[in-house]
């Protein structure tokens, strides 16, 4: 493909979604340019949307961020970004076309000098093709959100000029609970126009959920038995094989709870039992979401119903991993959870009375997220009683990642003369039945943002309904004790199988 046809222009009439949707005249700046969710997901996004031809001719990025180190060449380290992180493959002229386009602002967050100079690199790339049109991402410790925020109102960078656009991007999580998120939430309507606050949750970017919808939404074989008269009840897990990395700084005192569950998790929740939309516009969406949010039913024992835990050193495949208390930057003694796992119901007519389990954690055996919607033992079984004992109950799972796609398991007969009956799995599996490649969420999700696209944002509602679940069960880990222990590689504490087995269940062992 030649470098022009890289920088293709807009098309109009990007509602027919099978056509490529290239971002009109635009800008991006991101705040945090050289921090770990930049490097490894932000800049690669842009840059493969830039190889795929869907920036504009004239895009601006621009890079907010302290210099670590007096040496620190900026312009470097986008380029080792992205030559370790893209998807796509690593072309010199898209690179220069890209580093030709992109503009470094060294500053502090709470410098008003900064954003002086931010402001005049904005200016200039108004004049040189953006239109005037920028999206200022956040990507910071959540502490500095309400500051940026206010910077920007301050120094005019939200106000876009008449027929242009100024959107804000904020990285999760939104707030630490609920007071705070209200307070950011403010914050943001105050300084920018309406409809141009962008929450990130980037598990909403990935295909496989996103898929969840066409699954229920398209096909008749699901939804009529996609209720309390059928399921039996539904698990939702994330879990992750690594440890925090090098993120102390971010995840300690956050925990797992408020880093994936207030969210990605409480989203696939709500897409999972959601109500079929009017359509899959924005308002539509999110209203069925927030139905399911506000219908959520706490646990009315969160000592019996809840359990956090933290990695204590273990091993995580060959190799030894140490415990949380041992991770670099880690507060002596912290009792932040890595791992969390709740029980909640959700009271409407659809749902009444089937659990929804949800875990998430970190250090556990395997990488796996996955919702797995378990439907009830057939009421009767005219076999002998020896024919189904290795009969467990019918599921349908969604592997949102990796090896994204869906397994139905069903009951068969095993061959042979006498009659038995077992599990069996039918799989659908992305990489075997598309030849197309799906976007990384960050891609897709930036993209939308330049084209204004919400789709595929929480709106505020969500965000708080979800905090009103976490807050109270926050605040009971906050009183009772410290975190459940678990060896890192292992699938978590005892106390989140007793959860199940309290019930007659057990997780599934993905
Ligand atoms: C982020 C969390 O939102 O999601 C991280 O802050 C987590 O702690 C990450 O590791 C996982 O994302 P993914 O896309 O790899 O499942």
């Amino acid at each position: 493909m030649s470098p022009t046809a890289v920088w293709a222009g807009p098309v109009h009439g990007f509602e027919d979604r099978r056509l490529p949707r290239i971002a009109g005249p635009s800008g991006l700046v991101i705040f945090g340019i050289t921090g770990d969710l930049s490097r490894r997901k932000l800049l690669p996004a842009v840059y493969d949307l830039a190889n795929r031809g869907l920036l504009p001719p004239g895009f601006a990025l621009i890079g907010f961020a302290h210099r670590q180190s007096p040496g620190d060449d900026f312009a470097q380290q986008v380029r080792d970004a992205v030559r370790a992180n893209a998807r796509t493959p690593f072309r010199e002229h898209v690179w220069q076309q890209l580093a030709g386009c992109i503009r470094f602002v060294e500053g502090d967050f709470e410098d008003e000098n900064s954003y002086r100079r931010l402001a005049e690199e904005v200016a200039a790339a108004s004049t040189r093709g953006t239109g005037g049109n920028f999206a200022f991402y956040l990507s910071v410790p959540p502490r500095y959100f309400p500051k940026v925020v206010l910077q920007l109102g301050q120094h005019g960078l939200a106000t876009p000029a008449p027929g242009s656009w100024r959107r804000a991007v904020v990285e999760k999580p939104f707030g630490r609970d609920l007071s705070s998120a209200r307070e950011l939430n403010r914050i943001l309507q105050e300084v920018f126009p309406p409809g141009e606050v962008f929450r990130i949750d980037h598990y909403l970017g990935k295909e496989t959920v996103q898929n969840i919808l066409a699954l229920r939404f398209a096909n008749t074989l699901f939804e009529p038995l996609w209720n309390r008269t059928y399921v039996d009840h539904v698990q939702i897990t994330m879990a992750e094989d690594i440890g925090i990395g090098n993120r102390a700084g971010y995840y300690d005192g956050i925990g797992a709870a408020r880093d994936v569950v207030q969210n990605h998790l409480l989203q696939l929740l709500a897409l999972t039992a959601m109500e079929e939309p009017a359509s899959f516009d924005a308002e539509a969406l999110a209203a069925e979401k927030a139905k399911v949010l506000a219908s959520v039913r706490l646990p009315e024992d969160f000592g019996r119903d809840t359990v956090r835990g933290q990695y204590t050193a273990g091993r995580q495949g060959d190799a030894p991993a140490v415990g949380y208390l041992d991770e670099d930057g880690i507060a002596p003694g912290s009792r932040t959870d890595t791992y969390a796992a709740l029980k909640l119901g959700i009271d409407n007519r659809r749902w009444a009375g089937v659990p929804f389990y949800l875990r998430a954690g970190k250090r556990l055996a395997r990488r796996v997220t996955e919702i797995a919607v378990v439907f009830q033992r057939a009421p009767y079984l005219p076999f002998d009683a020896g024919a189904t004992t290795e009969l467990g109950q019918n599921a349908l799972v969604v592997r949102v990642q990796p090896d994204e796609g869906a397994t139905l398991r069903f009951g068969s007969k095993v061959p042979g003369s006498s009659f038995e009956v077992r599990d069996v799995t039918m799989d659908f599996a992305y990489g075997a039945s598309f030849t197309e490649s799906s976007p990384e969420a960050y891609e897709r999700l930036i993209l939308d943002v330049l084209l204004g696209d919400a789709n595929l944002f929480p709106r505020h509602e969500e965000v708080e309904l979800s905090w009103q679940i976490l807050d109270p069960v926050e605040a009971y880990w906050e009183n009772h004790g410290r975190p459940a222990r678990y060896p890192a590689g292992s699938w978590g504490p005892a106390e989140a199988d007793e959860l199940l087995a309290r019930d007659g269940r057990s997780w599934r062992r993905p």
